[in-house]
């Protein structure tokens, strides 16, 4: 799907300033976690304003393919959930022997679609569990690393088969009785940290997992709410250490989720870019392994404001307005920010190209496996549109306060990509018409809807 945008003009001028209040929803990050923890607890797990979209519909599939039964409520009519939607998991905690009717070849397939997360956690879940799975995925999802993922599973006892000796999706995993281990992740990364300790969970010890800076901490944050705390300790070297006892049962716990600071970051970069726009998001997580990207538009000249900052379920959530300056400064992100803002990189790129000179991320290698290639394709894409965006091995540099015409392009199958380029429309002098948008479903089904709040006239 094809989707035109075009800003709506102050008299020829810079785009009108606005006052948004997007819906955003849940974050996808900790929906997952609540449905994939609660398969693995005693009892019934709720979980309260869930981001129903299609990579965490990918973790529901996987959660009862291990057993747990899975309820929703409050759905309409097409059975998605609407406003005020709540999941119910009751877990499966004493793992049984996987069913494997109804497959071709006798292994249970879970297809995660675009779901890293629910592959490389689920791997996680379902090695400590007796059974065969089989693990699929989308183009994009089989082209994405898993060694990372593979390898301590692996040390742990778990079997794991796929192509490129596991690299590489289809994977069947068959779990059993595991052992914990000490594990140093080579990248700093959630995911891996996550499944190890879901794998460690249902071993004999304590497993470790030492990571070379702190990656989202919300697997850790929610244990501790199913019973079984995590200890993390800073090491003189800057190294993370994150440990979890084995043999310990989780408690289903009940998880209210915060809207998704990853998704508000399109409204946030669109306010940022317009002089004196705002926009506000209540209620989103503002957890600090998470955060960057308000740091990076604070330092940038632009007025974040956060009010009613308050915990819930153990993660810190406030009520956020960012506001445009007059001129938004360029910016430089690297080092251990950038674990905290790796998501929010497309975006950050719409601030960079709005901003009054040459602004660079670096360090960000990482990004070259995740749903794209993103430093290929928003160096080639934006270069469609006459940016001038430099590709670096680990990150970009973007040449900002240009004008520029407007014109194609291509969300390459990439949801962060196709919310970056429809915000990028306000600082376009003509129409951008965005490629492959219905990509947004796999983490904002309501994206467009939220978009009215902005000054852009859109045609399907
Ligand atoms: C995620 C962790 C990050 C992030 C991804 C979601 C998570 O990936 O990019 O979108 O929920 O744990 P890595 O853990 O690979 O850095």
């Amino acid at each position: 799907m094809t989707i035109v945008l075009a800003a709506r003009r102050r008299n020829g001028a810079g785009p009108s300033a606005f006052d948004a209040a997007p819906a955003v929803p849940g974050d996808k990050s900790i929906t997952h976690r609540a449905v994939l923890l609660g398969a693995l607890a005693r009892g019934t797990t709720v979980v309260a304003n869930p981001l129903d979209a299609g990579d965490t519909r990918r973790s529901l599939a996987l959660a009862r393919a291990a057993g747990a039964e899975v309820r929703i409520t409050d759905c309409d009519e097409d059975g998605h959930a609407g406003t005020g939607a709540v999941w119910r998991i009751t877990g499966a905690p004493g793992a049984r022997e996987a069913e494997a009717a109804g497959s071709p070849n006798g292994t249970p397939t879970v297809d995660c679609g675009n779901s890293g997360t629910t592959m490389r956690l689920g791997l996680g879940l379902l090695a400590g569990r007796p059974g065969a799975f089989r693990l699929t995925g989308d183009d994009s999802l089989r082209r994405r690393p898993m060694l990372r993922v593979v390898a301590p599973l692996r040390a742990m006892g778990a079997e794991i088969r796929g192509r490129r000796g596991g690299e590489l999706a289809p994977l069947t995993v068959r779990g059993g009785r595991l052992r914990a281990v000490a594990w140093r992740s080579p990248v700093a990364s959630a995911q891996v940290k996550s499944a190890v300790l879901l794998a460690g969970l249902q071993a004999s010890g304590r497993t470790v997992v030492l990571e070379p800076t702190a990656s989202r901490d919300h697997t850790e944050r929610m244990l501790a709410a199913f019973g079984a705390p995590v200890e993390r300790e800073l090491l003189p070297d800057g190294t993370v250490a994150v440990a979890v006892e084995g043999g310990r049962m989780l408690r289903a716990a009940c998880v209210t989720v915060p809207a998704d600071l990853s998704a508000a970051a399109f409204f946030f970069v669109a306010a940022a870019v317009v002089p004196g726009a705002r926009a506000t998001v209540r209620g989103v997580g503002v957890n600090p392994t998470r955060a960057g990207l308000l740091e990076v538009l604070k330092a940038a000249g632009a007025e974040v404001h956060l009010r009613a900052e308050r915990q819930v379920g153990g993660e810190p959530v406030a009520d956020v307005t960012v506001t445009g300056p007059e001129r938004l400064r360029p910016f430089e992100v690297g080092g251990d920010l950038v674990p905290r803002l790796i998501d929010e990189i497309p975006a950050l790129a719409v601030a960079a190209l709005a901003a009054c000179g040459t602004s660079v991320v670096r360090d960000a290698a990482e990004l070259r496996v995740k749903e794209t290639d993103r430093i290929r394709s928003l160096g080639q894409e934006l270069a469609k549109l006459g940016a001038r965006v430099e590709e670096l091995p680990d990150g970009l540099r973007i040449e900002g306060g240009r004008r520029l015409p407007g014109g194609s392009v291509s969300a390459r199958g990439d949801h962060r990509l196709a919310m970056a380029f429809a915000v990028l429309a306000l600082l376009l002098d003509g129409p951008v018409a965005v490629e492959g948008f219905e990509a947004v479903a796999v983490s904002f089904p309501g994206f467009l809807r939220s978009l009215a709040e902005l000054p852009l006239d859109v045609r399907a």
